[in-house]
């Protein structure tokens, strides 16, 4: 794996780039595309993706003159390029000469050629397949001095439900539990006599045929999706690495897509790439698109060795897919992009360099509209973009440091969503852990996303929302981290069961009562139209803050509160609590308070834990970052609204921010790479 500072020090800047499909067009457009990435300062075109039919169009029968040609063509103008395996979207002969490969869905019905993705994750002849193509392109390309990176397939995603699939799955779970007694108490199997007495009695839970009320299984099958997806893609990887050492490989993810615990394919990849399309255009808080973005920005840098990622997708106008395709407002994209970079990114690339005349795609955003060429509003933009990012080259494979920490875990996620109560709508863990994070994007304080298994050393503040089911240790590091001084918060609907989804013998809260000084009793959910509501005697909030969804009687026995209940028959007992311990406090939060209450919290226990924003007193949708290395240490201040605001700093004075402006600003020499995020708080301009 590359220990390397920047992604590939073959072109040490800021790569602007994206999904190049020449396959699509004829010779003499290869030609003038070139000429227009030049001019777009378009430096990294991703080959490949899809161009298996194109690559070998009759079984055994490989054409790579073309794509000989189009690299010429990018070299030609001083272009580079990351080249993809195909594997995501196999052939039409190939799925009439070995139907196997393709996948099965749930209804248990074989899928026919077509789409994409639709290939069976365990068949032996599509490992092959993959396998073999992988060889040629890294025997061919592997050493092309224009190759930047693999990019392994194209969003790996999804079920499989084919007999070879569900064979493995079976082969995975005997690995797992030994016997089938450990199996069954695993899961419960007495209930409703699921127990199994065969490793061949089980198969692959879901709807609309299988088993949904054994929740151990549940998970264990997105678990067993998780890990057969990484054998497949080490399949396709392995020439790639033995034959091209040195070529950093990525695979693209999408942000919080729940089908995969990234983490798990993250440990393999030299560096993290994914593809963001926020909704920014029409929601009713356009800045909760853009925390949404930063939020599964921070998650995909967590995941990235030494924090290496970049965007691999984004539209440079609309998505074809949304119900509307509204165009991103002028100075949106020019957002989108600085946004990645504030947050880590060292690249900003597109779905897609040239519009397709024909297909599922034909009308999504491109950088090459139809009939505008260079012309275009959109175009421009991107060049800007691009003009942009090569100024800023010096940020290249420079950090983002940040000491607090939010929880997203994806098993947890999983269990959650598979628990047949507390309620029967959606339990909203992805939207409670960016509700969290939010508090200290609208600070500007940043954040690292993290999961359940990660380190907590490092940190001031670990929030963990509705840490629901624990993986075996967490509340035991959890302890050590307070102990030793770190301040924890946790919410309602945590801590109820272990890994397998069973309750914990000692009830609610489990292995997590003892560092938060507290035992909790039962949970009430209010269906939607019911409210509670949270009364602190904290001293950076007071007053009373609407509770919905869970409240939850807990009683404290080491805790204090600091929050009650203001109506219902529990009003007066314990909604917030913090317990000492060591030299760091722990604290709990049991109902799901209205965003004010979420943020005046946050906001007070960060700064009892000695955090400070990066600039203070920031306007609502303005937030701050800062991104430290050899060369200099920047500040992003970052305007996620459409109306003016102004930013009053101790260094620069009064900054005006237009709509969705960022203003990237170095920082005092002083602030050097090894200064800890607290100390950037000093925002003072360079010399
Ligand atoms: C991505 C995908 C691209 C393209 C894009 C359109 O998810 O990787 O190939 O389909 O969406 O938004």
């Amino acid at each position: 794996m590359s220990r390397l500072k920047y992604i590939n020090s073959k072109l040490p800047v800021l790569w602007h780039g994206g999904d190049y499909n020449p396959e699509q067009w004829a010779p003499q457009v290869w030609t003038e595309d070139a000429r227009l990435m030049e001019e777009a300062a378009f430096r990294v075109a991703t080959l490949g993706v899809f161009s298996w039919a194109k690559l070998e169009p009759r079984e055994g029968q490989f054409e790579f003159g073309w794509l000989d040609e189009v690299i010429e063509r990018l070299a030609e103008r001083d272009r580079y390029f990351i080249l993809a395996t195909p594997s995501a979207a196999p052939p039409a002969w190939m799925a009439r000469a070995y139907p196997e490969i393709l996948r099965t869905g749930p209804d248990r019905v074989r899928r026919l050629h077509g789409n994409r993705v639709n290939y069976s994750l365990c068949s032996p002849i599509y490992r092959e397949k993959t396998r073999d193509m992988a060889r040629r392109l890294a025997e061919r390309y592997g050493g092309h001095p224009r190759l930047l990176a693999w990019h392994v397939s194209n969003e790996y995603g999804g079920e499989d439900y084919s007999p070879e699939t569900i064979a493995a799955f079976r082969l995975w779970l005997r690995e797992k539990y030994g016997t089938l007694e450990a199996l069954n108490a695993a899961y419960w199997a007495a209930f409703w006599s699921h127990t199994y007495s065969d490793w061949e009695e089980i198969d692959a839970p879901g709807e609309p045929y299988g088993e949904t009320a054994v929740h151990g299984l549940t998970v264990d099958w997105k678990r067993f999706t998780t890990d057969a997806t990484v054998e497949f893609m080490l399949n396709e990887m392995a020439p790639l690495r033995e034959l091209s050492p040195e070529v950093p490989v990525t695979t693209n993810f999408m942000g919080t897509f729940p089908g995969l615990d990234y983490r798990k394919l993250a440990s393999h990849l030299d560096f993290i790439s994914w593809d963001s399309y926020p909704a920014f255009v029409g929601p009713l808080d356009e800045t909760e698109t853009w925390v949404a973005a930063a939020f599964k920005h921070d998650l995909t840098r967590g995941m990235a060795t030494e924090g290496r990622w970049m965007l691999m997708e984004c539209s440079p106008s609309s998505s074809n897919w949304y119900p509307s395709m509204e165009l991103k407002r002028p100075g949106m994209h020019r957002f989108e992009a600085l946004q990645a970079v504030a947050h880590g990114a060292d690249g900003v690339q597109y779905f897609q360099w040239r519009q397709s005349r024909g297909g599922q795609e034909q009308y999504h955003g491109a950088v090459v509209s139809h009939g505008t060429g260079s012309s275009g509003r959109v175009f421009r933009e991107v060049q800007a973009v691009g003009r942009e990012l090569d100024g800023l080259a010096a940020l290249t494979g420079s950090r983002f440091q940040a000491e607090v920490a939010v929880v997203f875990d994806w098993p947890c996620m999983w269990a959650l969503d598979a628990a047949s109560g507390p309620v029967q709508r959606p339990k909203g863990y992805e939207r409670t852990c960016i509700e969290h994070y939010r508090a200290f994007w609208e600070a500007g304080i940043p954040v690292d996303v993290i999961g359940m298994e990660d380190a907590l050393e490092g940190y001031r503040l670990v929030v963990a929302p509705m840490a629901y089911s624990l993986v075996p240790g967490f509340a035991e590091r959890v302890e050590r981290f307070v102990t030793r001084g770190g301040t924890f918060l946790t919410t309602y609907l945590s801590g109820w069961t272990d890994e397998n989804s069973l309750v914990f013998e000692e009830g609610y809260l489990g292995p997590l009562r003892r560092v938060l000084g507290i035992e909790s009793e039962e949970l009430d959910a209010l269906p939607p139209n019911r409210r509670n509501r949270i009364e602190f005697t904290l001293p950076g909030i007071s007053g009373s803050f609407e509770a919905r969804d869970f409240c939850e009687i807990v009683k404290p026995t080491t805790a204090r509160v600091v929050g009650a209940f203001g109506e219902d028959f529990f009003a007066g007992g314990a909604a917030v609590t913090v317990n000492e311990l060591g030299t760091g406090r722990a604290y709990y939060v049991a109902a799901r308070g209205e965003r004010a209450s979420i943020q005046g919290l946050l906001r007070e226990i960060a700064s009892e834990a000695g955090l400070e924003p990066l600039v203070k007193g920031l306007p609502e949708g303005v937030t701050a970052t800062c991104r430290r290395g050899e060369k200099g240490s920047w500040l992003f201040l970052m305007n996620a609204t459409s109306q003016w605001q102004a930013i009053q700093s101790d260094g620069w004075g009064e900054v005006a921010l237009a709509p969705w402006d960022v203003r990237v600003l170095p920082l005092n020499a002083r602030q050097g790479p090894e200064s800890s995020a607290q100390e950037s708080e000093k925002v003072a301009p360079a010399p």
